[in-house]
């Protein structure tokens, strides 16, 4: 196990894949927010913002990256729209995607648990999507910063990659099924090969650590910060770069879920 902080580590690592990503993303999502009807958001997606009242609300996404999604809820007509992320790179690219949008996003660098008293209470929304759960080590301190950023009775909505999922090695669509981690696992997973899940790239990376967070200790951490689940789904649908193998072997392994949590009013 590595001795850096987990939290400090990993936001090192990711802004240092940011210009690699970049490479690969930023001139074509320029180009395809200039149309004013460009949506990266699956139907489902849209279905779910939209039943929680999207249009008017004030909107955190919490660990927002190049802030792509964030551009395409306030399409949805969300009102403020803040996206907190903790590299200073991705937040450079989201706001020059926001620019070519024509969209009015704020960016907040920095780990989130630091997020500033100041956006205390600010938001009837957090949104929380593919790739962010598994970074943090502590569900309950997670949420407690979520909870904090929250108006009452606002809500967060979760769009996550199943825990049940990173069970197993990724890989391409033919290659085999392995079983990795447990699902209880308690120690952290840490990489250094890099996070280019875009070109693939493999380079001499700062360590990245990540954590399974089973279902319920999601639940229970939200539950211990006075939110309670109001909507709950599990999908077979691969959402992210990386179980290309898992999702053509069919086997019924849930690979997302959608979650939506509200502090008491
Ligand atoms: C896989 S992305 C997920 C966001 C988005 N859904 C996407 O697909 O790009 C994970 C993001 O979490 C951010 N992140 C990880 N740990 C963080 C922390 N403690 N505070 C703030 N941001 C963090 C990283 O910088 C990265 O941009």
């Amino acid at each position: 196990m590595n001795d850096i902080d987990p939290i400090a580590g990993n936001l090192e690592a990711w802004d240092e894949v940011a210009p690699r990503h970049a490479k690969h993303n930023q001139q074509r999502l320029l180009d395809s927010f200039k149309d004013p009807d460009f949506t990266l958001l699956v139907p489902r997606e849209i279905e779910w913002l939209q039943a929680l009242g999207v249009a008017g609300k004030d909107v955190a996404q919490i660990c927002c990256n190049n802030g792509r999604e964030l551009i395409c809820v306030q399409r949805l007509g969300a009102a403020r729209c803040v996206g907190f992320d903790g590299s200073a790179g991705f937040a450079e690219q989201g706001r020059e995607l926001a620019a070519a949008a024509g969209a009015d996003v704020e960016f907040v660098v920095g780990d989130i648990h630091k997020a500033d008293a100041a956006f205390n209470s600010a938001f009837d929304l957090a949104t929380i999507t593919i790739g962010v759960l598994s970074w943090m080590p502590s569900m309950p301190d997670f949420f407690a910063t979520v909870a904090r950023l929250l108006k009452p009775g606002g809500a967060v909505y979760i769009y996550e990659q199943h825990p049940v999922a990173e069970m197993f090695k990724v890989g391409e669509a033919g290659d085999p099924v392995e079983f990795e981690l447990s699902y209880f696992e308690k120690a952290p997973y840490v990489e250094t090969d890099g996070l280019d899940y875009y070109g693939f790239e493999r380079y001499d990376a700062k360590p990245a650590t990540s954590f399974m967070h089973p279902i319920s200790e999601v639940i229970t951490a939200g539950i211990g910060n006075g939110l309670q689940v109001e909507r709950f789904e599990e999908f077979p649908d691969h959402i992210s770069n990386s179980w290309y193998n898992l999702e053509a072997a069919e086997l019924g392994v849930p690979m997302s879920y959608m979650m939506v949590m509200r502090k008491a009013a």
